[in-house]
């Protein structure tokens, strides 16, 4: 197989109304671990480098729309699919943005996004082998294969056509081989037999599947393509369907990360983004979420129930138990974030140590500076946040208050239930607290009285 699809184009389908998902979010941008379905068969295909990839959606879905633009420009092509008629009337909905294209055409959809790059590239592969191959589909064996289009194949292993469920007879619906809907198409026959679809059928609608036939007509051999994993062919019409996706794609980061030499000792219970990037020797304990945007360095240790998200954790720092990093979070190599410890957009120096029971937030703390238990930035006034900065080799006591705006120097110590509210000039002490008062004998009066 060739590493490169040759010209192709990709058009995903996403007009598609979902429905079943009982969500006012557009159905292709529901997330499967941390990305838009949709986002997810992008990414397939401009990682087959295909020359062309246009969006099909319909008008209600500017915004789904405006974030294809924002994330990939001028990669991908949006274009609108007036009215939802059918699969084949929305892929012609891409003519104009096919204009010139000659290799051959993807039609994938925006609801499948386990689809892989290898499979891709194997419909691709199927049209470059025979030059009297014009279309490949890629086929799936179904036990139960209810509203799947069923392939109809004839002795020599070419498909005749496909038969959707509605319109099949009692003989074509025992046939357990179905359309998963992925299907490639000579770049230089795909508009002229679209212009042929008519929508005389069970459903009223131009179905994209009626291609075959009239290929066969032409003279044309179309063939099927079988993925490696029918897994990744699971197309999501529910909020079922989502989490059996969210599931396999889960299992596929943990493989891809314990490969990349992560150790995990309870993979089934860490939960992965897409963009999850680890180095070498990290460990993993259980129970531990990655939201999107985490990078992890070398030799990283990661203690049970810690949540992570939009963070840097670099060499060899100890996160958790329990500890919670926010967005914006950059933990120095060696640092140690312990338990019912919350991160946000914070920088914890080299060495550095925030091991319990505190907040920090909207701070810069220096290299080898000790937070003690209980210490809160207190960065928010109701209306607007503002900056601790806590320089290096500092030592800050426990349940100590910093009330931002302010600068702790390099060096300064801060006694244990300071509320700081002053900036501390480095290597000087600073008690913001009352004083205490002894009374000798009181307690034991207090209680002879009593
Ligand atoms: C389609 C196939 C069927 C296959 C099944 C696999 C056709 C006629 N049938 O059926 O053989 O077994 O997928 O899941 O192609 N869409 C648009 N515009 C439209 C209609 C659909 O963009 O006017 C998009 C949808 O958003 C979706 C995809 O095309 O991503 C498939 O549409 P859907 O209605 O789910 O087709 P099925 O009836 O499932
Ligand atoms: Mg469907």
């Amino acid at each position: 197989m060739k590493d490169k699809a040759q010209n192709v184009a990709c058009v995903i389908l996403a007009a598609g109304k979902g429905t079943r998902m009982r969500s006012n979010l557009p159905k292709v941008m529901h997330k499967v671990a941390g990305r838009a379905m949709l986002h997810n068969v992008i990414d397939t295909a401009l990682s087959c480098n295909a020359q062309k990839l246009v969006v099909v959606t319909s008008p209600d879905m500017g915004p789904v729309r405006s974030e294809v633009g924002a994330r990939y420009g001028n990669r991908v092509s949006n274009v609108v699919q007036e009215r939802q008629l059918g699969t084949g009337d929305a892929v012609k909905a891409a003519e104009h943005a096919l204009a010139g294209h000659v290799g051959n055409v993807i039609v994938l959809y925006g609801d499948t996004p386990l689809i892989t790059r290898e499979t891709v590239l194997a419909m691709s592969a199927a049209l470059d082998v025979s030059g009297k191959t014009a279309v490949a589909v890629l086929g799936m064996e179904v036990p139960v294969p209810n509203a799947y289009g069923r392939l109809v194949v004839d002795r020599k292993g070419r498909i005749d056509r496909i038969v959707e469920a509605r319109d099949a007879s009692p003989k074509e619906k025992a046939i357990a081989t179905c359309n998963s809907g992925v299907m490639a198409i000579r770049g230089n026959l795909l508009f002229t037999l679209l212009a042929r679809l008519d929508n005389k059928n069970a459903g009223g609608e131009f179905y994209l599947t009626d291609l075959v036939a009239l290929a066969r007509k032409e003279k044309h051999d179309c063939v099927m393509v079988t993925a490696s994993d029918p897994e990744e062919l699971l197309g999501v019409n529910s909020r079922v369907e989502l989490a059996v996706a969210e599931g396999i794609m889960q299992r596929r980061l943990r493989k891809r990360a314990m490969e990349g030499g992560v150790t995990m000792i309870d993979p089934d219970t860490v939960y992965l983004s897409q963009d999850t990037r680890f180095g070498s020797d990290v460990i993993i304990q259980p129970d531990v979420v990655f939201g999107p945007g985490v990078e992890v360095g070398d030799g990283v240790e990661i203690r049970s129930f810690c949540h992570i998200e939009g963070a840097r954790i670099h060499t060899e720092a100890v996160i958790g138990p329990f500890a919670r990093i926010r967005p914006g979070s950059d933990i120095g190599d060696n640092a140690h974030i312990g338990n019912f410890v919350e991160i946000k957009k914070a920088r914890v120096g080299r060495g550095s140590k925030v091991n319990h029971l505190s907040y920090v937030g909207d701070a810069e703390v220096g290299e080898r500076t000790n937070i003690g238990a209980g210490t809160i930035t207190c960065n928010y006034d109701g209306y607007s946040k503002y900056r601790t900065d806590i320089g290096s080799g500092a030592f800050i006591g426990s349940n100590t208050s910093l009330v931002a705006p302010v600068k702790v120097g390099d060096g300064a110590i801060i006694a244990a239930g300071s509320v700081i509210t002053r900036d501390v000039p480095g290597d000087s002490l600073a008690i913001a607290r009352s004083r205490q008062e002894d009374k000798p004998g009181w307690a034991k009066n207090f209680r002879d009285k009593k």
